[in-house]
């Protein structure tokens, strides 16, 4: 078999402002922290990588490990940190940043929202509230003025489907509420129109600029082949796939202000028919049997991301991986996952899939949300009392195989 990817593919790690850079206080996220029982351990955003004054050693590493791409985030909070006024000293901090990573020959794909809002636009209601879309816009067009010249990629939002259904329905994520379908389909439509008025932005100033979002990616098997637990698949599936379509329009929204699919895969689920469950939709969750579990709880099959690849091949798009990786300490399984993954994404470009990047989540182990600093995705492993970063073996191995632009003959993959 031909191991090699496509010349000019995209290797990389992804990132996000708030998990890594710390002191970030002027986001929601940061009050959700300080109350008791919301991040495990109690741990908090205080410090994370400190990435907002060591990102130069960060990317220097980042060239250690042959990387030619990165996907990072940039803070709304910090650039806009009262409705409509804009702070010169973080636009410049962010030139420095984007500036470092072009000298050091990585390609930044730029996402402009990663979970994150600034505390004057939640007072205000946050995504729930009929303006939402609209409020974001200033912040887009200043950075896109102001940062534009030094983006290879934009990421409109990360992950609508994660962020509605984490802060809506299981309240995990600030504002923390349980169970409210109404306004999980009212975020998502907001940040549906939100991510539509973002492209069009960019491209009236950057038309070149290749834009999408990152999608995240579930996958969801019947439990059974009863036809109840196959329509509880499907249901669930289309709860977090079917958003980017407006009511009533047929065209994917979404799919069409798009240049490329950007996907962000980790897990899957089965799913069962439960009558008992009216506020679940009546489907029952669990685990894939046989498949390995992750420090998240998530199943995980490095092979379930061909068939996601192949799911897109109709819409005829380049797609970029914008995440996918394991939560574990135990990194020779993150080695083999690694391998295999990439084995599958090798097989889907022979399927015909137009794949042209992967973004390993993570570069370093980071703030992960409401887990804190108690589950590990990175390459880069971090002391969380000196900071100092370690690259592990998994690190090491992805740095082979972005050299290469290949998987190694060495490497042989069960897929
Ligand atoms: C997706 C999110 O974008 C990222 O912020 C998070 O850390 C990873 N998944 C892992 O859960």
């Amino acid at each position: 078999m031909d191991r090699r990817f496509p010349d000019g593919f995209l290797w990389g790690t992804s990132s996000a402002a708030h998990q890594v850079e710390g002191d970030n206080r002027n986001c929601e996220w940061w009050e959700f922290e300080q109350q008791p029982g919301r991040i495990e351990n109690g741990d908090t955003s205080e410090i994370a990588c400190d990435h907002y004054h060591q990102y130069g050693e960060d990317f220097t590493l980042l060239r250690e490990l042959s990387q030619n791409a990165h996907r990072l985030s940039i803070e709304w909070s910090r650039i806009e940190p009262s409705e409509g006024e804009f702070d010169s000293r973080q636009i410049r901090h962010y030139r420095d940043v984007l500036g470092e990573l072009r000298e050091q020959g990585i390609e930044p794909m730029v996402t402009l929202h990663h979970f994150t809002n600034p505390l004057w636009f939640i007072r205000k209601g946050g995504w729930g509230a009929s303006g939402s879309a609209r409020a974001f816009l200033p912040y887009v067009h200043r950075v896109v003025d102001e940062l534009g010249d030094l983006v290879s990629l934009w990421c409109t939002i990360n992950e609508p489907n994660i962020y509605a259904a984490n802060g809506w329905i299981t309240g995990e994520f600030p504002p923390g509420r349980r169970g409210d379908l109404a306004a999980f389909y009212r975020v998502l439509a907001n940040m549906r129109r939100a991510h539509e008025l973002a492209y069009l932005a960019i491209k009236r100033r950057w038309p070149d600029s290749p834009v999408g979002l990152s999608h995240h990616k579930f996958l969801f098997l019947p439990a059974s082949t009863r036809r109840g637990d196959r329509l509880a698949a499907r249901t669930a599936q289309m709860a977090v796939d079917r958003w980017p379509v407006a009511p009533g329009r047929l065209g994917k929204v979404v799919e069409a202000t798009s240049d490329f699919i950007g996907i962000a895969h980790y897990h899957g689920q089965c799913c069962a028919f439960d009558p008992g469950r009216p506020r679940e939709q009546f489907i029952r969750r669990s685990n894939v049997p046989g498949a390995f579990v992750t420090d998240m709880g998530w199943s995980a099959d490095p092979t379930w991301m061909r068939a996601i690849l192949n799911e897109l091949k109709g819409l005829g798009k380049p797609v970029y991986i914008t995440e996918n990786g394991l939560a574990t300490t135990d990194d020779s399984r993150r080695e083999r996952y690694l391998t295999d993954l990439l084995a599958n994404v090798r097989l889907a470009i022979q399927d015909g899939v137009d794949v042209r990047g992967y973004f390993h989540w993570t570069n370093m182990d980071n703030f992960e949300w409401a887990r804190g600093y108690q589950v590990q995705f990175g390459l880069i492993a971090v002391d969380r009392r000196t900071l100092e970063r370690t690259i592990k073996p998994s690190g090491r191995l992805y740095s082979r195989i972005a050299r290469a632009n290949g998987l190694l003959k060495s490497l042989d993959s069960g897929a």
